[in-house]
């Protein structure tokens, strides 16, 4: 019985190679070129490109994803070599862009044979042979592999359907000293809240419903990858995050020591403190620092966390990425304004705010959001906006002082 169900799914997969044979295209993304299955065999009614139903996994809006990957890699490893590898290869494009667009030779693995399949073929098509080798193994498996052959890595890639928890322990066993990892997650419901019990279970974090659950899905990830990773006593820490339509995207500098895992966890880990009523918000490391602040409708605020307190974007590497974006005529159009939108906003780290929730509670019009920045600027406030939010901004200033401003801002209007 159950051999019989492996044959007739086996058959599936040959009789669908075959049909996806007759049904390819080559497309062009950065310096890579890819052969896919036909791209429109697989819209859904509306338009929009269902990737999961394709023979072999790829995203073209995920391409914000992968112009980030090589700009940081640019950024950080600069002029150096360095060995890579892609875990959950999909097409191999990321593996094939790293390779051709930085200075990185290394592995793409993909569990699924029809994608093992692509990627070799897509490799030879970009005449990568001899810069990149294909795997067809489970992740977690050549990750662990890997620590066996002595050859450690200086960048694993995790790009998984859904959360990266099943293959992130694995992930950190064959990096180097010193070296970077980038992870996506695309599970943001749990990560958000809207599942409260799964956020518990997968993230052990209890959630309730906020207004910057963007926010809370970021550094609660984080938190979570930096605790597992301290536990093997390599210090992780967050250099660039982002969010992109539905998915997270957090790229790490690692390192192995006891000592800076322990500083990492001893600073950084912390507590968000929320108030429902006037969406206030901010963060302490522990949860007696928070008993000494009342919300300004003197209430209490409720403690969520675990969550990362300290910066999610690093200044230094972001000016790296700002510069090496000039260098490159290809990236997507959405690539770029995050970036332009992350550059203001590695300077203020505080949860965001929505100004239409917040303009809700006080009755008043939302005022134009450059002008409010301009205006707490004035008063000597660090404030942005956030690319995690068209109506957020970030605020380094009393709740008074913002509400005052949007208030003057808001009658001015009237
Ligand atoms: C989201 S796609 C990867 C997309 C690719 N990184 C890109 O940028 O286009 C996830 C891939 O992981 C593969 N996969 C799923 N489970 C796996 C596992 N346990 N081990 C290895 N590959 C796996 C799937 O076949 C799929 O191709």
């Amino acid at each position: 019985m159950k051999r019989g169900f492996r044959l007739t799914s086996i058959w599936r997969l040959i009789s669908e190679m075959i049909t996806v044979h007759r049904n390819e295209e080559v497309i062009k993304e950065g310096l890579a070129s890819i052969i896919i299955p036909r791209l429109e065999l697989y819209k859904r009614p509306d338009g929009s490109i269902e990737p999961a139903w394709m023979p072999v996994f790829y995203n073209p809006h995920a391409i914000v994803s992968r112009d980030f990957t090589i700009l940081f890699l640019r950024g950080v490893m600069g002029d150096r070599d360095f060995i890579f590898l892609d875990s959950l290869g999909g097409s191999g494009v990321r593996a094939i862009r790293i390779a051709l667009e930085s200075n990185g030779i290394g592995i793409v693995n993909d569990i699924d044979p029809r994608a093992y399949y692509y990627i070799r073929r897509n490799v030879d098509l970009n005449n990568l042979r001899d810069r990149i080798q294909v795997y067809n193994n489970e992740a977690n498996v050549i990750l662990n592999n890997l620590v066996f052959t002595g050859v450690f890595l200086d960048y694993i890639d995790v790009d998984p359907y859904g959360s990266p928890i099943p293959f992130i322990d694995s992930a950190f066993k064959p990096l180097s000293k010193r070296a970077y990892i980038g992870v996506t997650a695309t599970d943001t419901a749990p990560l958000s809240c809207t599942y409260p019990n799964k956020t518990l279970i997968r993230y052990w974090s209890k959630c309730i419903k906020v207004d910057f659950e963007k926010e809370y899905a970021i550094r609660l990830l984080i938190a979570v990858l930096v605790q597992r990773a301290s536990a093997l006593e390599i210090a992780l820490e967050p250099l660039l995050s982002f969010i992109h339509r539905h998915y997270i995207r957090v790229f790490f500098k690692t390192e192995r020591s006891a000592k800076k895992a322990y500083d990492i966890i001893n600073n950084c880990i912390g507590y968000t403190w929320y108030c429902k009523n006037t969406l206030e918000k901010g963060f302490v490391k522990t949860p007696e620092e928070a008993s000494s602040i009342t919300c300004y409708d003197g209430s209490s605020p409720i403690l969520l966390g675990k969550t990362w307190i300290c910066s999610i974007e690093d200044v230094e590497t972001i000016n790296k990425l700002v510069v090496e974006s000039t260098k490159i005529s290809w990236l997507n159009k959405e690539t770029v304004k995050i970036l332009s939108v992350l550059k203001n906003e590695v300077d203020v780290n505080k949860p965001y705010i929505r100004l239409d929730k917040l303009c809700g509670l006080y009755k008043t019009n939302i005022p134009d959001i450059i002008s409010l920045i301009n205006e707490l600027k004035s008063m000597g406030v660090r404030c942005s906006r956030t690319h995690l939010d068209p109506k957020g901004i970030r605020v380094d200033a009393s709740h008074e002082i913002l509400v005052n401003s949007i208030l003057k801002l808001s009658l001015r209007r009237i």
